[in-house]
């Protein structure tokens, strides 16, 4: 694991926003201290690397979530400039393939200095069992997302993307150092919105996440971060 991913605090706060300024005014009402962020496709694809220039500069680890899926040399391409860029952490789709997967893990290996954590997107939670069945993936949801995180872990993918409700079997599976990263995280009291399954920040943690990606219960929040600071306090109580 990098050294960077051994801070202590798990909580990764989601900037979904439309522009930079949007993003930049809620990274300043947090801590980077208590928390990494998330750039995702909209911000980014509005705002390009300069947003993420600019969290480098606010002290911020980044997780670029671009969830990147092509042939296997377009994406290592795309992965190696993610880490040119500085991130912590970079994902890539598990269903683009052991090759795909691969490559983008070799030519991270071929960089010197600290580098991303690479991790692999299974299945999205998006996609129910009818959903895959339409892109001729006969598997349960749960099923394929066993197959793609074995998939990641052979591939030497630093770990997965996955909803906290599959943490505690990929967990088991896979071994202590395969990191999990769990979004759909709503305190005790939050507002659940259009997430389906949903854990507390305890319950994740103690299904076995490593990071847990916390959006609108921070962001939406009249004060930020009193909620990241009451989030880490009710996981410190873990300990
Ligand atoms: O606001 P909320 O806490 O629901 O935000 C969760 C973040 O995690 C969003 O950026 C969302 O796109 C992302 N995400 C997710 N479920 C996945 C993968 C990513 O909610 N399976």
């Amino acid at each position: 694991m990098s050294e960077v991913a051994k801070k202590s605090s798990p909580i990764v706060v989601a900037l979904d926003y439309p522009s930079m300024d949007q993003a930049l005014a809620m990274a300043n009402r947090l801590d980077p201290t208590l928390c990494r962020v998330k750039v995702g496709k909209e911000l980014f694809t509005r705002s390009g690397p300069v947003v993420v220039d600019a969290l480098h500069r606010l002290g911020f680890e980044v997780f670029l979530d671009l969830k990147f899926h092509d042939i296997p040399s377009t994406t290592a391409k795309a992965v190696v400039a993610a880490a040119e860029m500085g991130v912590w952490m970079v994902n890539v789709h598990a269903s683009g393939g052991q090759k795909m997967m691969e490559t983008a893990r070799n030519e991270l290996d071929k960089m010197v200095g600290p580098r991303p954590l690479l991790i692999a997107v299974t299945v999205l939670t998006s996609m129910l069992a009818d959903d895959l069945k339409q892109i001729g993936v006969q598997a349960a949801p749960e099923d394929q997302v066993q197959r793609l995180a074995r998939l990641a872990h052979q591939s030497g993918m630093d770990g997965v993307v996955c909803s906290a409700q599959e943490a505690q079997m990929l967990r088991c599976q896979l071994g202590g150092s395969f990191q999990l990263v769990t979004p759909g995280i709503r305190p005790v009291g939050a507002e659940v919105g259009d997430q389906q399954r949903i854990m507390t920040p305890a319950q994740a943690v103690q299904a076995g996440s490593d990071f847990l990606v916390v959006g609108r219960p921070i962001t939406r929040a009249a004060e930020p971060i009193t909620v990241l600071q009451q989030v880490l306090a009710e996981l410190k109580n873990l300990v």
